[in-house]
């Protein structure tokens, strides 16, 4: 008798423990674009939320960027700016001093980062921390799964066995190779540098409770290998810091066997050109994160879905590049890490025309 009781009250507290847990990967579509939307107690209030506001020249990647216009474009305007990148892509994939960072295999790794809409012939190559999940929803709806994008269950966007959003990988290679040719492909990046910056908060900083590989097993393994005081490691529980995973990140040869070992989870932190191959596959529509406001209703009516889909609301101000952020984080890494840094992600800088950041490299 005893014991059914115990077990009862056993099953009670796993029960408990799994709400609790639910409660928390539903939190993490909040962060979806790698910035806390609660961040934003700097806005006025009032202020209007839908049209970008004019951004102040230091908190600008480049002073004078055609690529962040401070009135709202035509959508012939943005038909061109979207041209011009892809001619810049493949002028720069061209580039033959560049090869080795802008050259990829079609790999397993690639086709895995790719989720196909057959209906409406969309390919989507999922970068991290640009509001994929968001474009996973729209796809999901597109792809007949749910009506809407709200009535998906937060927990579902990522289960790809139940979500009816098939990865690339899981075709023939008749059906892959189809596919490429003939679909509209799009994908999302961001600043390099910025980017790394999110995913070190993301993924080391915040470190949510339903990831604790990067905490128990990854950052152990950066800060054995990369930490430059060695009496420091006895603080390893302190966590790993900006400096030690920038070296890591720059150190192109000595990582590989490390990246291997930490699998996917890479995905949050290597090239743009490692996870969707952009000189093999020629993307119809590349999205910028820092533009998302103009890209996302672009890239719906180029794909020919807008009257089908909405893309959801972006929170303001959420997408802008912050300079200041970039320049505080890197102010106390060395020249010569930052520079090794550099040379890793030159590739995704050109690629995609992000200026190289000068103000840390100089
Ligand atoms: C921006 O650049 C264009 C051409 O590159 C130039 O004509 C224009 O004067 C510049 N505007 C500012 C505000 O610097
Ligand atoms: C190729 O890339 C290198 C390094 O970024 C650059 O210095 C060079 O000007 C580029 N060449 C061409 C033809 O664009
Ligand atoms: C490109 O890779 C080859 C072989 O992996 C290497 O020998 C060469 O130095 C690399 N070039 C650059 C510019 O990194
Ligand atoms: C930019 O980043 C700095 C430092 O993290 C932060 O204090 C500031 O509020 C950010 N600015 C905006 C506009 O988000």
């Amino acid at each position: 008798m005893r014991h059914h009781w115990l077990l009862l009250g056993a099953c009670g507290w796993v029960l408990l423990i799994l709400m609790f847990v639910t409660r928390f990967i539903s939190f993490r579509a909040v962060d979806d674009y790698g910035e806390r939307v609660g961040g934003q107690s700097g806005t006025v209030p009032g202020a209007k939320v839908n049209k970008p506001i004019p951004v102040s020249s230091q908190e600008k990647a480049v002073p004078n960027s055609s690529d962040e216009p401070s009135v709202v474009p035509t959508a012939a305007d943005w038909q061109s700016v979207s041209d011009r990148r892809i001619e810049l892509l493949s002028a720069a994939c061209r580039n033959s001093s560049l090869r080795n960072l802008t050259h990829v295999s079609i790999s397993k790794f690639v086709l895995d980062r790719i989720f196909v809409c057959d209906k409406h012939k969309i390919l989507f190559c999922q970068t991290p921390k640009v509001g994929n999940t968001q474009w996973k929803k729209v796809l999901i709806v597109l792809n007949g799964a749910f009506p809407t994008v709200n009535e998906i269950p937060e927990n579902l966007v990522h289960d790809h066995e139940k979500n009816g959003l098939p990865r690339l990988s899981s075709l023939t290679p008749q059906e892959v190779t189809h596919r490429l040719n003939s679909y509209f492909k799009f994908l999302i990046v961001r600043d390099p540098f910025e980017r790394l910056i999110s995913a070190f908060n993301d993924k080391f900083v915040k470190n949510p409770r339903f990831e604790p590989w990067y905490k128990h097993d990854i950052a152990p393994a950066i800060i054995r290998k990369y930490r430059k005081s060695h009496r420091d490691s006895s603080l390893a529980a302190s966590g790993l810091h900006f400096d030690d995973f920038v070296r890591y990140l720059g150190d192109a040869d000595g990582r590989r066997r490390m990246d291997r070992q930490f699998g996917e989870h890479i995905i949050h932190w290597v090239t743009y050109a490692e996870l969707c191959a952009p000189c093999e596959i020629h993307y119809s529509v590349v999205g910028h994160h820092e533009t998302l406001e103009q890209d996302a209703p672009h890239i719906l009516k180029a794909a020919g879905i807008d009257q089908l889909v909405s893309y959801p609301a972006i929170p303001p101000g959420i997408t802008r590049y912050n300079r200041t952020k970039v320049e505080r984080f890197f102010s106390a890494i060395s020249k010569r890490d930052i520079r090794r840094l550099y040379a890793r992600y030159q590739g995704d800088f050109t690629l995609f025309g992000y200026p190289s950041p000068d103000f840390l490299l100089n």
